[in-house]
């Protein structure tokens, strides 16, 4: 709870409250800075990749390395814990685990993954992406941000090439396992720390309404062809085709010019669904999508979708999951998450799991999400004993 406070007046976000903290802006090489210190005091060996990703090894970086961390990025106007609990519960661990005077018999290492949350570029985990070769390093330099800079400018900005970005095979073939810790993010969990079973599939949209810009007095209601109208039964829509467990969210809209007396030449709207695998979150975005299109025909608007980031479901490493409970109680719960995470595009390629905090309010990216200073401990203490079980000969 100390390395949190820490943290606590870094990326405050006064307007929308709570933390934004994103891929390689200020605040966020912030706190890397402030994990790399942390990481060296305990004689870890800080390396960045060549994606953006820091690693702390305990111990010479080679292969059969069991490998936890997380995020430092937030949403914009995020919680304390959804990233900053996974990373700072490793540096914990590792503590607890020197305290005990464990020698590893494989390498250890913390990652901190770089725009997990695609608050800033759009599309998350991107550091992971990248490295598993998820997104190619052309496109993901061509992401930008709200204010027009792309993830390449920012990425060498923070001293990184993206043009020697992209999948590193020796870094995968470096993870003999990957354990992230998490706050949970639901009201999944009754006891304090748990295991994640399987990701929903999860994708990201972005529909483009196009109508004609006009004046908000002068327009008669009938000569107009506002994309705002749209816009708002896709919102309806998404409510409305997400059944039988599938989500489906429009938390973002931009309206172009975006004045209160301009009828939009156009709107943007981004569409985030869920479902538990990749045919139901697919059917969801079809039905979603056809009303938008009917929606823009009776308005005699244009419509453009493009998918912006996709990622089908995910089950993480039932032997690895065994082992885990091996080190920290058989009878530890597992549940399927509807969020996303890094471990998730690991579990593709490497032995994967993730530990969970239990989340007493059942919120997460916003400022209410939390966790008990108690079940952060059982936390640490889980994740130091899955680490000890895992490195040890
Ligand atoms: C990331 O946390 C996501 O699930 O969107
Ligand atoms: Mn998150
Ligand atoms: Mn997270
Ligand atoms: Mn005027």
């Amino acid at each position: 709870m100390t390395d949190l406070a820490d943290l606590a007046d870094v990326g405050r976000d006064l307007r929308r409250g709570g933390y934004s903290r994103h891929g390689f802006d200020r605040v966020e090489l912030e706190l890397r800075e402030w994990f790399t210190e942390e990481a060296r005091r305990r004689g870890l060996d800080v390396r960045p990749d060549r994606n953006g990703n820091l690693w702390a090894w305990w111990g010479a970086p080679g292969p059969g390395a069991v490998v936890t961390g997380s995020h430092l990025d937030s949403v914009p106007g995020g919680g304390a814990f959804d990233g900053p609990l996974g990373v700072v519960s490793a540096l914990q661990a590792v503590d607890l685990l020197r305290a005990g005077g464990f020698e590893p018999a494989k390498p250890l290492a913390i990652v901190v993954f770089v725009e997990e949350e695609g608050g800033r570029f759009g599309v998350a985990c991107l550091g992971s992406r990248l490295m598993t070769g998820a997104i190619t390093p052309e496109a993901a330099a061509r992401l930008t941000d709200a204010d027009g800079v792309t993830f390449g400018e920012a990425a060498h900005a923070a001293g990184f090439d993206p043009l020697r970005m992209g999948r590193d095979e020796p870094a995968l073939a470096h993870v003999g396992a990957f354990v992230e810790l998490h706050v949970e993010q639901g009201r999944g969990l009754d006891v304090p720390v748990g295991l994640a079973s399987s990701i929903l599939a999860h994708g990201r949209w972005r529909y483009t309404f196009t109508g004609e810009g006009n004046h908000a007095g002068a327009t008669l209601m009938e000569d107009r062809r506002d994309p705002m109208l749209p816009a708002a039964q896709l919102v309806v829509a998404a409510r409305r085709a997400a059944r039988d467990g599938a989500r489906a969210t429009v938390g973002r809209i931009a309206p172009n010019p975006g004045g209160t007396n301009v009828i939009a030449s156009s709107v943007d709207v981004w569409l985030d669904a869920r479902a538990d695998d990749e045919p139901h979150t697919r059917e969801v975005v079809e039905r979603i999508t056809s009303a938008a299109r009917r929606a823009a025909a009776d308005e005699g608007c244009e419509v453009r979708v493009a998918e912006e980031s996709w990622g089908g479901t995910v089950l993480f490493d039932p032997a690895l999951m065994a082992d885990v409970r091996r080190a920290i109680g058989e009878d530890t719960p597992a549940l399927p998450t509807g969020a996303g995470h890094d471990a998730g595009i690991l579990a593709a390629h490497v032995p994967t799991a993730m530990l969970f905090v239990r989340n007493p309010t059942g919120v997460s990216h916003a400022p209410a999400e939390f966790a008990e200073a108690d079940d952060c401990a059982a936390g640490v203490a889980a994740l130091a004993a899955t680490l000890e079980h895992l490195a040890s000969a």
